[in-house]
């Protein structure tokens, strides 16, 4: 199997210094295509056994650090069987008996990602139940919410917060959704044309609790999407944790204030004594632009590959390890940081009577009382006009002075007023107001349980 190699070539073409994370999967399906060859009287029962014990052996002597992966051996599937040849002799060698490491190494990133996917969804849940703890216990926070970051209308914090639940929760539902196709069995398509050794692919699928097989050999190999969808959904939750950070970066500025972060997730400035910086957030957002560059490495690995497996698929890996640990490392961490924010209550409200956030409920009371809402719109523009002429918040200026723009506008026009009352008027399902608050705790306490 070992050629004799210039070293150059020999580093230039191993992929076990990456790949060797694949040991368990590679060995998992070695055991489970071993089991089948003996069902169908490939290799004898006994064989079969030795194969077991000897792979199981590996993948402790490898769980125990004891095992060095030598480049010569290229990757983790010829370096798994080497080391099996070596304990075994002959027997060893009829391990990959209608297998190639085409079909073999598909295989190991399925099992992989089928792991990966549910690690990535219990991180993406611990993340939402502690947006969802922040919601509970200081949700009902009256805030600002913005478009085009200028101050619009008032919303609870806790619906702001929300926000990211909701996002996650579409995140995972891809995941979900990708496991679907992740999760068939490649095993037994070979090289790229299958085999005329009777191999039962529905047995190994079986085996290793695959929910079925692939239907095309070629396909089998060839096909990638599956990386492209990982780093895809990857990609969107980097999005979405650095849209959160963005956010919070902005709000724990000074001219913000709107919530402090535990001291343990902020950085101080090796020159400014007084400084502490959003590092973590930053990063958070930072590290995002690493998912797009693994997304747009892998769709361009595939995009000139002639059927069915070439080489340039080995570096496929690359991106889809480092996509993994990446957002494993960002999502943990913003779950580190959401536990560890306060909003800062006092900070919230000393400004909110700013930025006329209850316009926009003075144009709906005026619909209520019948004016056409264009109408109504035209009608706050002037009044907005004289309270900013005079300084004064929209709850501040007298009745008389509205009734002298609006004759509909009567005494009961200050119910609608200011934020705090804005958001107990909200009774549009999805609004930013306290009833649809506690409707969506409801749900995801059910949700998250
Ligand atoms: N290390 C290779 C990869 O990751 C395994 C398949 C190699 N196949 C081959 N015909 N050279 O893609």
């Amino acid at each position: 199997m070992q050629q004799s190699q210039d070293e150059l070539a020999v580093e230039f073409v191993e992929s076990i210094t990456i790949d060797n994370r694949l040991y368990k999967y590679d060995i998992a399906g070695s055991i489970a295509h071993a089991q089948m060859l003996s069902e169908q009287k490939l290799i004898t029962k006994s064989e079969f056994q030795e194969i077991k014990k000897a792979l199981t052996e590996i993948s402790e002597e490898i769980d125990a650090g004891k095992f060095k992966f030598k480049t010569e051996f290229e990757d983790i599937h010829m370096v798994v069987e080497n080391a099996l040849i070596k304990k075994t002799g002959d027997v060893g060698k009829k391990l990959h008996t209608g297998r190639s490491r085409n079909d073999q190494v598909c295989l190991d990133m399925r099992l992989w990602m089928r792991d990966e996917i549910a690690i990535l969804i219990q991180l993406i849940v611990d993340l939402q139940k502690a947006l969802v703890k922040l919601a509970q216990k200081q949700g009902q926070i009256v805030m600002p919410g913005y478009t085009h970051l200028q101050r619009a209308q008032p919303i609870l914090a806790g619906h702001g917060v929300l926000v990211f639940a909701e996002q996650l929760q579409r995140d995972k539902e891809r995941l979900n959704d990708l496991l679907d196709r992740v999760n068939v069995s490649p095993l037994g398509s070979g090289a790229l044309a299958g085999s005329s050794l009777g191999l039962d692919r529905q047995r190994t699928a079986e085996i290793l609790g695959f929910a079925g097989v692939t239907r095309n050999s070629i396909d089998s190999i060839s096909d990638r999407d599956f990386c492209v969808e990982f780093i895809f959904c990857n990609s969107m939750i980097a999005t979405h944790l650095s849209r959160l950070a963005e956010d919070w970066i902005i709000y724990m500025s000074q001219e913000f204030s709107f919530i402090t972060i535990a001291d343990a997730y902020v950085t101080g400035s090796s020159m400014m004594p007084q400084k502490k910086n959003p590092d973590m957030l930053e990063l958070i957002r930072g590290k995002c632009s690493q998912q797009y560059g693994n997304l747009m490495a892998m769709l361009a690995m595939i995009k000139g590959q002639p059927l069915a497996y070439n080489r340039d698929m080995q570096e496929d890996k690359k991106q889809l390890f480092d996509s993994s640990d990446t957002i494993e490392a960002c999502l943990a961490m913003t779950t580190a940081i959401v536990a560890n924010t306060t909003f800062n209550k006092k900070e919230i409200a000393k400004d909110l009577d700013k930025g006329f956030l209850d316009a926009t409920a003075l144009a709906e009371y005026l619909v209520r009382k019948g004016v056409p809402f264009r109408q109504a719109h035209q009608i706050v523009g002037k009044i907005v006009n004289q309270c900013e002429d005079q300084n004064i918040a929209l709850s501040e200026l007298e009745l008389d002075k509205y009734q002298k723009v609006c004759d509909k506008i009567e005494s009961d026009v200050f119910d609608s007023l200011s934020p705090e009352n804005v958001v107990k008027n909200y009774n549009v399902e999805g609004s930013a107001g306290l009833d649809q608050l506690n409707q969506q705790l409801e749900f995801w306490k059910d949700e998250l349980k």
